[in-house]
């Protein structure tokens, strides 16, 4: 009897926000590939956890960015961590463990050269390889440092400050000797921005008074905000904003689930307040990665830099709801979907 394997598709673009049940079709009776149906170089891929990325509302727009939109009827592009069922390539033996962007889908043959290998440092887990050593850790490295080129004596202030990205972007922060204000949506998140991650401050956006603290907060006035959300937050860094201050435009998560999208109404601040304003994609710094996870994967084992992970368990058929629930801030640190627990965590190789 054939074995059959599970994979989500695109079946309808969503307009505003994604429709659970309308905007994805899981479709169940895939034919399962095995060891004789690999070519040279190539591996069958088990998925074991899915990264979810708020990136992947924008890929469902047929609109020109810096990758192409998934087609209707192609399986959702994801991150991913599995292991190597089957290989014919050297490079990734049977057993071993990598990253890929294999979607949303149980297995998936996949060329060695599609493949990343997975480095766990001492004090690391096999899903630090999706977050903090992975594209959420690079992106908060290269954002922070690169573009924001903090330095000591900085005022940060960084929105989506509980997420993946935002976390690890406050924390890089404060080891270059900067203060740091993190802004988040509730005030468990807030406590463990300052309680745990060291971070100077913390407000929640969703208390009624959260403008008015926002502006005590940052009555020294802000010399680098480093954006994950947009809108409102956006206009109230804006209107904060140092001479010469950097504003680092990672993402705009408050505006992605709308056809709408509302762009700064205190943008003339650029001008007045001379502010450079510069957004990045994390992939432009590929020929950079080993620099930056020999860094992050130091400060992650000698415990300068903590991780939370929000784990959604129920496989596949989880995956569009914690899409949906990313947008509503289910998560603290990263979200993962757990597709099949990996039979064992890898032991440290750094
Ligand atoms: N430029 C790049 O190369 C690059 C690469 C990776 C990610 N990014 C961007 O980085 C940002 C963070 O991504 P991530 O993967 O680390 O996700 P994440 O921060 O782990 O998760 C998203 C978080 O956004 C918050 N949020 C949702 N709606 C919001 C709203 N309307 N206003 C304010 N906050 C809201 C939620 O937390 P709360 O409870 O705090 O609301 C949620 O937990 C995103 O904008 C993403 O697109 C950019």
């Amino acid at each position: 009897m054939t074995r059959t394997h599970k994979s989500v598709i695109l079946a309808k673009r969503p307009k505003d926000n994604i429709i659970p049940g309308e905007t994805f079709k899981l479709v169940s009776d895939n034919p399962t590939p095995s060891a004789s149906d690999l070519k040279d170089g190539e591996v069958l891929f088990e998925t074991n956890y899915l990264s979810i990325d708020p990136a992947m509302r924008g890929w469902l727009n047929d609109t020109r960015s810096y990758i192409p939109p998934v087609k209707i009827g192609e399986i959702m592009r994801s991150g991913a961590i599995g292991t190597v069922k089957a290989s014919k390539s050297s490079k990734f033996p049977v057993g071993s463990y990598a990253t890929a962007t294999a979607g949303w889908t149980e297995y998936k043959i996949l060329k060695d050269t599609e493949l990343q290998r997975v480095v766990v440092p001492k004090g690391g887990r096999l899903t630090d390889g999706l977050s903090v050593l992975g594209m959420t850790g690079l992106t908060a490295y290269f954002g922070i440092i690169d573009v924001g080129k903090v330095k000591a004596g900085d005022f940060v202030v960084v929105s989506g400050a509980a997420g993946a990205t935002g976390s690890v972007v406050g924390q890089i922060a404060k080891l270059k000797g900067a203060t740091v204000l993190g802004i988040a949506g509730s005030s468990d998140k807030v406590r463990w921005l300052k309680e745990e991650l060291g971070f100077d401050d913390a407000l929640n956006y969703k208390d009624k008074d959260f403008a008015k603290k926002f502006r005590a907060a940052t009555k020294h006035l802000i010399d680098v905000y480093f954006d994950n959300v947009g809108g409102e937050i956006l206009d109230m860094a804006l209107s904060r904003a140092k001479p010469h201050a950097r504003f680092v435009m990672c993402g705009g998560i408050s505006q992605y689930n709308t056809s709408n999208p509302q762009g700064p109404k205190n943008y003339l601040m650029i001008v007045s307040m001379r502010i450079r304003m510069e957004g990045f994609i994390v992939f432009d710094y590929a020929k950079e990665y080993p620099r930056a996870l020999k860094d992050l994967a130091q400060w992650l084992s000698e415990g300068k830099i903590k991780r939370k992970e929000t784990i959604i368990k129920g496989g596949l058929d989880q995956a569009e709801n914690a899409l949906r629930d990313l947008y509503n801030g289910v998560n603290t640190g990263k979200l993962l979907v757990e597709v099949k627990p990996a039979e064992e965590q890898l032991k440290a190789s750094l």
